[in-house]
């Protein structure tokens, strides 16, 4: 089954970034009568399945939502549990990244982690630098209405310093000031779970990204359905605003 999803296919057609809101770790271990952080636990379980699985196909970037602004109004245990878990599967992976030559990297408010959980970050993302298959990239205490204040404030500070001029402001410049600015937008948004909305990730950067939305619970999302959200993408026209016969 796994070899004839993977067959079908095109490599040459692949979407350079993937982007994954990772949802269902709650509802998934509820399921199972077991506590929701259980759900997380074995949700990092799929996070390294999908990262190698994408860095083998040759998808350069990756970004995961692993944790938003708004999850720490979540009861305070399930917010340490996450954070803790975090700590542990950053010192824990480090050698599927080495593994694999995947360089770690992170969005969102970062600063403002707990210090513990920046620290570890800091660290992987330094110890990765050099490798070069895929960039996985971790939403942190992210939201993309803060990225795009922040960047606001950002752009507001080159022109106070008058590095730019307010008609120098343009979509290039808002891009690049955005904590995800070094990284393509992503092609591709893939949400497990079965929830059909966007939570505050990316909005700015998914203007035009294809959207695939499954009811498989992230702890059960695995290579296939990985593939079979690929598949479903390379069977789309996108238009960008023209005509059918104009992009064809
Ligand atoms: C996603 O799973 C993980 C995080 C948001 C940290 P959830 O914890 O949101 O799972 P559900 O949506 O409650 O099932
Ligand atoms: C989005 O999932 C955030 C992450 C996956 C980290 P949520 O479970 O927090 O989103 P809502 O609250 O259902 O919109
Ligand atoms: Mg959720």
């Amino acid at each position: 089954m796994s070899e004839n999803l993977i067959d079908q296919i095109d490599t040459d057609k692949l979407p350079l970034h993937i982007a994954i809101i990772m949802d269902g770790n709650g509802r998934w271990a509820k399921k199972k009568s077991l506590p929701r952080v259980v759900g997380h636990e074995y949700g990092v379980k799929s996070v390294r399945v999908v990262a190698e699985t994408a860095a083998k196909l040759g998808v350069k970037y990756l970004t995961l939502y692993t944790f938003s602004t708004e999850n720490w109004n979540r009861p305070a245990f399930e917010v340490k549990a996450i954070m803790t878990l975090l700590v542990r599967t950053i010192r824990s992976e480090i050698k599927t990244l080495q593994k694999n030559n995947i360089r770690l990297k992170a969005i969102g408010d970062i600063d403002n982690l707990p210090p513990d959980a920046k620290k570890e970050l800091l660290s992987a993302i330094e110890l990765t630098k050099n490798n070069d298959s895929m960039d996985l990239i971790l939403a942190l205490n992210y939201s993309a209405r803060w990225d795009i204040v922040h960047a606001t404030k950002k752009i507001a500070e080159m022109v106070k310093n008058n590095e730019i001029s307010i008609n120098d402001i343009n979509e290039s410049i808002i891009s690049k000031s955005l904590t995800s600015g070094e990284f393509p937008e992503p092609e591709l948004l893939i949400r497990t779970s079965g929830e059909l909305r966007i939570s505050n990730f990316m909005l700015w950067e998914l203007a035009y990204g294809e959207f695939y939305f499954t009811d498989i619970y992230w702890p059960e999302f695995d290579k296939n359905a990985f593939y079979k959200a690929i598949l479903d993408y390379q069977k789309r026209e996108r238009r960008f605003g023209k005509t059918s016969e104009q992009v064809h």
